[in-house]
């Protein structure tokens, strides 16, 4: 085997660059902040913000509301945090409380859509009310300051308002995604010991009634601590019932005044608990923040998506992810946002769902993921075509490297070419973005751009040298306020993962480049880094070359031992629509990888499958498929979305 190489090879060379729509950039919110600092260009932001505390200080000023003023802006005791000390704040204060004092309160602050096509719009002074009611009916049932509530629910509005109702009394919320199981719903409410579940009857997915309550009943048989259920009705046909224990949504809401004081909290008090589940080992609880977190997600949102009075913003994700606590519940409404809520599937019941969705909405701002993306490129450009969408202005991108070809194809059919994608780099652990695009930002499709201002990511090699232009460790050098805050009762393991790499610096696990424009390539999870004859490459860019064939759709690539390589490449790929599968296709695909990349990045084998295992929140899961494909024990496929993507991977042609 040849010597190994330490760094990470850099294969893939994306030259593509998109420059700002000057208009848009010209009027977006943070050339107005700019302006106000005697600011230019990009590079004197990022400069001036290298003072966090001077910037972020700077932004609470523009964006909290606290009731009592903080002492410091930021207590750095490594790897712990604290921000706005001695301050006291509640985050649904400015998410809510404050817009009752303004005209924002008759804004539409949610557009529900069900998947079976009913619609209802929610005021801010609807959603206050409510939410006050459940917050009420929570402390009826024994719920106070610090306790931990764990809520069970797919995508209503009703999810938001049990949230904000749990942080307005200081409860801390535990949201566990609908799509999970009643085992997986119980070891986090015992883990994080809830005493109170919020849960709903059924709700549609793709056609189908899923029977929420049955397995929120299947979960409390293993949850010890849950004392009470509240049902919120979503369907109304019968559903089994525990006297004593269960409670109508709208029945306990009925008994509740529509005022409830909102606890005054420290601006580090605990918000929420949210699990991750990591390739290994047992779920982390990641905590956030109240004031912090209220902080980093409204900065960002206001600035990389540019929100404003008009914007009718849709994030596309599970508020059962980070992504949907930041950017549809929080962060959103912080800033007053009119977003969008959907219930069902994407491209059901007919391929163009979204975009019908997009137009009739008047969506100007839609955020999704490179799955999904991918997803609807493979059901092929007809469908985006048949809209105008003339409102969006622009789009987004998280949770995966997006191929660059998949990001010309959003650009082209979803953004009618005059879009921005901005692709944000962050994860549950950060709270809010850190690596993406501004309006402002020349865009290079594949790429997330630069660090968003206040946050210090660099990319190291293994003795903890920044190093450009080859592949290393992603790491971020200085605290940033929506930083969690800590592992649920697991300090050490919060130390270890995080921390125990670098001195005083964050450790993200995720295998980066930066190029001499200081842009970020994210190239995979550092688990998944592929090593062919001592030559160190991230997955992402073998899966890039794939994905950049016409007929390519999706790709997952994994490495086998092998005897004198170290490691072959073996290649599962997903076709576009209409495409079929062969021996030709076969060696013109390894042949494309060569020229697109290089001859080393060729894979051994490439194997033709309808789907790849992924998570439930749309992640290729690399670790399963390379077990399936060299004989090993899979271990658990609880927790992924397609288990019978698995089979396939076993039996690919
Ligand atoms: C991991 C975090 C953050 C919300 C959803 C995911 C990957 C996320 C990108 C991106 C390349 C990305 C990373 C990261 N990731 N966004 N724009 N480009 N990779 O949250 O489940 O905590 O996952 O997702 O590997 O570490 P998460």
């Amino acid at each position: 085997m040849a010597e190994e190489k330490k760094d990470i090879q850099v294969l893939l060379s994306e030259k593509r660059v998109f420059e700002p729509n000057p208009e848009l950039a010209a009027n977006s919110n943070v050339m107005a902040w700019m302006k106000k600092h005697g600011l230019n260009t990009l590079d004197e932001l990022l400069e001036k913000c290298q003072d966090i505390e001077w910037f972020w200080k700077e932004m609470a000023d523009e964006l909290l509301d606290f009731y009592k003023p903080y002492d410091k802006v930021l207590e750095w005791d490594a790897p712990w945090a604290k921000w706005f000390t001695g301050g006291e704040y509640n985050i649904v204060h400015d998410a809510l409380d404050r817009h009752m004092k303004t005209d924002k309160k008759n804004d539409v602050c949610f557009v529900f859509e069900g998947e079976t096509g009913e619609t209802k719009e929610w005021t801010y002074a609807e959603m206050y009310s409510e939410v006050n009611r459940i917050a009420n009916a929570l402390k009826s049932l024994g719920v106070k300051k610090g306790d931990r509530v764990g809520i069970y629910m797919p995508m209503l509005v009703e999810l938001p308002i049990a949230m904000l109702a749990c942080a307005k009394i200081g409860a801390i919320h535990s949201v566990v995604f609908s799509g999970f199981s009643p085992t997986a719903f119980a070891e986090r409410m015992n883990d994080c010991e809830a005493k109170v579940a919020i849960t709903c009857d059924h709700f549609w997915r793709r056609g189908k009634k899923v029977a929420l309550k049955d397995q929120t009943d299947a979960a409390m048989d293993m949850a010890k601590t849950v004392e009470h259920v509240i049902v919120y009705k979503r369907d109304g046909d019968p559903v089994s019932w525990t006297e004593g224990r269960d409670h109508w949504w709208h029945e306990i809401a009925a008994e509740q005044s529509d005022e409830c004081e909102t606890e005054r909290m420290d601006a580090n008090d605990l918000l929420y608990i949210l699990y991750t589940s990591g390739t290994t080992g047992r779920p982390k609880g990641i905590q956030h923040a109240h004031a912090g977190y209220a902080l980093g997600t409204a900065t960002t949102l206001k600035w990389v998506f540019d929100l404003q009075e008009k914007d009718v913003w849709w994030c596309a994700a599970d508020i059962g992810w980070v992504t949907g606590h930041s950017y549809i519940v929080y962060a959103p409404m912080i800033l007053g946002a009119k977003s969008v809520i959907y219930e069902g599937a994407p491209a059901y019941p007919e391929a163009d769902r979204w975009w019908e969705m997009v137009e009739r909405h008047g969506v100007t701002v839609l955020y999704t993921s490179p799955t999904a993306v991918r997803a609807h490129m493979r059901l092929g450009e007809e469908h985006p075509q048949k809209h105008a969408m003339k409102s969006l202005r622009i789009l987004g991108s998280v949770g995966e490297p997006i191929n660059p070809e998949a990001w010309m194809w959003y650009h082209t059919y979803v953004g009618k070419d005059n879009c921005p994608i901005m692709d944000t780099w962050w994860q549950t652990e950060t709270g809010h973005f850190m690596i993406t695009p501004l309006p402002i930002t020349p865009l290079k499709p594949g790429s997330g751009t630069r660090p968003f201002p206040g946050i210090s990511a660099k990319v190291y090699d293994e003795e903890g040298n920044p190093i450009t232009n080859a592949g290393g460790n992603l790491v971020i050098e200085k605290p940033w306020p929506g930083m969690l805050r800590g592992l649920y009762k697991d300090a050490e393991r919060y130390k270890n993962v995080y921390w125990s790499r670098y001195d005083k610096t964050y450790l993200a696990g995720d295998v980066t480049r930066m190029d001499e424009d200081g842009y970020f390539w994210i190239q995979g999870r550092a688990d998944d880094v592929l090593n062919v004859a001592g030559h160190r490459i991230g997955n992402s860019e073998v899966e890039s070359a794939l994905v950049s064939h016409p007929k390519v759709a999706e790709a997952a690539v994994i490495g086998k031992p092998h005897e004198l390589k170290g490691e072959s490449l073996s290649a599962f790929v997903v076709l576009r629509k209409g495409v079929e599968p062969s021996e030709e296709l076969r060696a013109e695909l390894r042949e494309h990888v060569g020229v697109e990349i290089g001859k080393i990045a060729r894979p051994d084998e490439i194997g033709f499958v309808n789907d790849v295992p992924k998570t439930r929140s749309g992640k290729i899961m690399r670790r399963v498929i390379r077990a399936k494909a060299i004989g090993e024990e899979v271990g658990d496929t609880s927790t992924l979305a397609n288990p019978e993507a698995v089979e396939e991977i076993g039996k690919a042609k």
